[in-house]
């Protein structure tokens, strides 16, 4: 891509190299939307950009970066200001989970996950729910997970730093309201992406039964951004078992969550 076209609408998606992200792009584009697309595999990015541009008259801008370093959120805005980029709509998609035990786990890969999944999630909703408040127009989506609902033996820092983004995400809604701008967060349940390859979690029956497309739950998410609610789950599986949260003691939710969560 060449010239930036400043009359388009632009999307941003990070994590677009595989998974949700993917057809978080491939939806906004059909809907018109020019998109900058972020992760660090290059090559996927690309193929992405070509694949789209392709299929539908919009532009694409391709950064690969590690949002896991600290200040990648700052870099990222800094080159799209370079463009004169204006996101109108921020799709906070990236993150990675870990499984099983902390003690088990590399405290350098959990620091990058809380990194990704927290801080950069929170730099980059900052700086562009600045932005967005001062045009008085703007959508936010942000990617938690039904595991946020719960305290999650064998993931447990990683169903923390969810359970931060469905909070951050849902006060930002009633916060950005006023000025224009909504704020939605989207938590999925299993879903078909690279996501268990990286987290490590096998497959498991009760897994296989809760596994959704990645399309639908996307199309779900955007939808709810479109109709500004706070918070979405989608699939009525995932909806019922994180209804059911509120009507169960927590000594019940963990213990359950850490049966179903369990290392075969
Ligand atoms: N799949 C599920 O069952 C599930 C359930 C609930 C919530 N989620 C959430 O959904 C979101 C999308 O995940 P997914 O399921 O689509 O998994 P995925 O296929 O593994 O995609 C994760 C995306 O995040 C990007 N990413 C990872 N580390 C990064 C880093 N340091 N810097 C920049 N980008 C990075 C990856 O790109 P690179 O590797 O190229 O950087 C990739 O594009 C995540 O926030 C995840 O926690 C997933």
């Amino acid at each position: 891509m060449t010239n930036v076209n400043t009359a388009h609408s632009w999307a941003l998606v990070t994590g677009a190299s595989s998974g949700l992200g993917v057809d978080f792009a491939h939806e906004l584009a059909a809907k018109g939307y020019s998109l900058v697309l972020t992760a660090r595999r290059k090559d996927r990015l690309q193929a992405l950009a070509a694949e789209i541009e392709a299929h539908h008259a919009v532009q694409t801008k391709v950064i690969a970066l590690d949002l896991a370093e600290p200040g990648a959120a700052a870099e990222l805005k800094r080159q799209l200001h370079g463009e004169a980029i204006t996101i109108d709509v921020l799709i906070n998609n990236a993150g990675f989970g870990i499984f099983g035990e902390l003690i088990e786990q590399p405290p350098a890969r959990v620091q990058a996950m809380l990194q990704l999944n927290i801080a950069a999630l929170t730099e980059l909703t900052q700086l562009y729910a600045t932005e967005m408040v001062q045009r008085q127009r703007g959508q936010i989506l942000l990617v938690a997970s039904v595991v946020a609902y719960q305290a999650s033996p064998n993931y447990a820092a990683y169903a923390a730093s969810k359970a931060y983004v469905l909070s951050f995400g849902e006060a930002l809604h009633e916060e950005l309201r006023p000025h224009g701008v909504t704020v939605t967060v989207l938590s999925p349940g299993a879903t078909a992406t690279e996501f268990f390859d990286v987290s490590g979690q096998q497959s498991t029956p009760m897994k296989r039964a809760f596994m959704m497309p990645s399309r639908p739950v996307v199309q779900i998410g955007l939808a709810a951004m479109r109709r500004g609610r706070a918070s979405v789950v989608p699939g009525w599986k995932n909806a019922l078992m994180t209804w059911s949260t509120r009507l169960l003691p927590r000594i019940v939710q963990r213990k359950m969550a850490h049966w179903v969560l369990r290392k075969e």
